[in-house]
């Protein structure tokens, strides 16, 4: 389509040093070219996030999509909109490819729409290699920025749509706007943020990660550890209970080491217990705790909770001491197993889910058999299995026997089936108990259900209509069908 588009550029005046006001500031600019867009369009311009990888990259996706609709963007189901964005995640090789694989449709999509740009943010763009090969040869990507920057999300649009829209092309082609920062010690409050859940929501209590386990790159894409004020916190989740939230997933990389930089430190048991002082709030969860930092005053805070739910997700990542201290866990296979017997004397019934890793280098069978170990003494509910996959920079790249593909492969199947066993054996040991269930969805398959989750996380199907959504009800649990349980509600 030959259409051109002509963008009028708007003066700055007194542009706002202070953060938020120097993004709002930008919010208004951005709103102006959007509806200079959408003159010429003839239609509201639209928007569409891909979310790739973690809870932390989904909250991020809710702080990208609070700007788009404030600057006038109206959000739709397809990738092919006038915005397109990738949040992307780079935490195993596979999840690269795939925004590589993806790209391309975009770009047929944008070829069509002389309106749409394609942006591009989160811990893949954190690497300087993939920085490199988008700019050789993706030029038709307008914006890319990284994890440290999305508060700058308005500016950086404003940018890109000059760039985009008024800007001479360079010799290259079109112009990219690109900022990726090595490392931040900002954290900006007060952003517009959208929620997916009216009733739920994950609120970030920390960023960052200090721990340099051996494989993993997050600490290079996320930058170092920085918690939020605790102030901040709680401010923010009061604001979601005035707004109807009743559940809170507080969301680090570990959890467990909250408050530490801050200026009058704080641990993280002792910011739940402020949490759990707030009125119309009903349910806390977190995610994620290293091992090493699980302290016993946080299981004594669970214990005593009556709002922090009963499931711990605490990666083991191997069983096998040697390779935790390969890994740099600074845990050991006897260390876990202590931990997860206090955490059941103290929280009975308590649901336990893993990460593990298969063919992390020099892993050899009896290494492999004292996961098999852990897995059989724990007992997880679930556990999510993952093949090692080398990142480039991390200190197990370069480390020498790698274990090759198909031996890992083959561990990786028996360790599958083994947590799959153990899931099905444990599933349903909560029938006949009459339990609260937050009500989350009306069911995709059978209209006439609702879906919802136990404390546990377990999901119960039972009989209901649109208006329980975001309720908690009290549940019989009749029966249990597979992963999930077949329930009534009950007075
Ligand atoms: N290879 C495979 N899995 C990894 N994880 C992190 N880095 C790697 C890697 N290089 C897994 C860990 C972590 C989860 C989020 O991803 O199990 O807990
Ligand atoms: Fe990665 Fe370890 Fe930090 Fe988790 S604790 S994000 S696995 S470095």
């Amino acid at each position: 389509m030959e259409m051109k588009i002509v963008l009028d550029l708007i003066e700055r005046e007194q542009i706002p040093e202070c953060e938020p006001e120097r993004q709002y500031y930008f919010m208004d600019i951005a709103q102006r070219y959007v509806k200079q867009l959408a003159a010429q369009k003839g239609s509201p311009l639209t928007f569409h996030v891909t979310t790739f990888g973690c809870q932390m990259n989904a909250r991020d996706s809710e702080k990208l999509i609070g700007i788009l609709e404030h600057i006038g963007y109206v959000r739709t189901d397809t990738e092919e909109a006038d915005f397109s964005v990738y949040n992307t995640c780079t935490v195993r090789e596979n999840a690269n490819n795939k925004v590589y694989g993806r790209l391309g449709g975009l770009n047929n999509a944008k070829k069509k729409n002389p309106f749409m740009m394609i942006g591009l943010c989160g811990c893949m763009m954190q690497e300087p290699s993939v920085l490199e090969k988008l700019q050789e040869s993706y030029r038709f990507v307008n914006l890319i920025f990284g994890t440290h920057n999305i508060y700058k999300f308005a500016e950086l649009i404003v940018t890109a749509m000059e760039n985009s829209f008024l800007a001479q092309p360079s010799k290259k082609g079109s112009r990219m706007t690109i900022d990726i920062w090595e490392d931040t010690d900002k954290i900006v409050e007060d952003l517009p943020v959208e929620r997916k859940y009216f009733f739920k929501s994950g609120v970030n209590i920390m960023f960052g990660c200090n721990n340099f386990c051996s494989y993993c790159i997050v600490p290079y894409v996320r930058g170092r550890e920085r918690s939020r004020e605790p102030q901040e916190i709680i401010r923010e989740i009061e604001r979601l209970v005035a707004d109807g939230v009743v559940e809170i997933m507080l969301l680090g990389q570990n959890v467990n080491s909250y408050g530490k930089n801050l200026k009058e430190p704080m641990t993280f048991a002792q910011l739940l217990t402020e949490i759990e002082k707030i009125e119309g709030l009903r349910r806390i969860r977190f995610m994620t705790s290293h091992p090493k930092d699980l302290s016993d005053e946080l299981i004594e805070v669970m214990k005593n909770s009556k709002k922090v739910c009963r499931h711990l997700h605490l990666p083991l990542q191997s069983g096998s001491s040697r390779i935790l201290n390969i890994m740099n866990r600074r845990y050991d296979k006897e260390h876990y197993l202590a931990l997860v017997d206090k955490l059941r004397a103290a929280v009975p019934d308590i649901a336990l889910t893993t990460d593990i890793i298969v063919g992390f280098p020099g892993e050899t069978e009896e290494d492999f058999l004292e996961t098999m170990d852990v897995v059989r003494r724990v007992r997880y509910d679930s556990a999510f299995t993952f093949l090692y996959s080398k990142r480039t920079g991390t200190p197990a790249a370069s480390m020498e026997d790698q274990v090759p593909e198909h031996v890992a492969k083959e561990r990786f199947d028996r360790l599958l089936k083994e947590v799959q066993k153990i899931g099905a054996e444990k599933a349903g040991s909560l029938t006949g108990q009459t339990l609260p269930v937050l009500v989350e969805e009306v069911n995709e398959q059978d209209a006439t259900l609702v879906t919802g989750r136990l404390d546990n996380n377990s999901v119960v199907h039972l009989e209901g209509t649109a208006d329980m959504i975001g309720t908690i009800q009290n549940v019989e649990l009749m029966s249990c069908k597979g992963f999930y349980y077949i329930g009534k509600a009950v007075d």
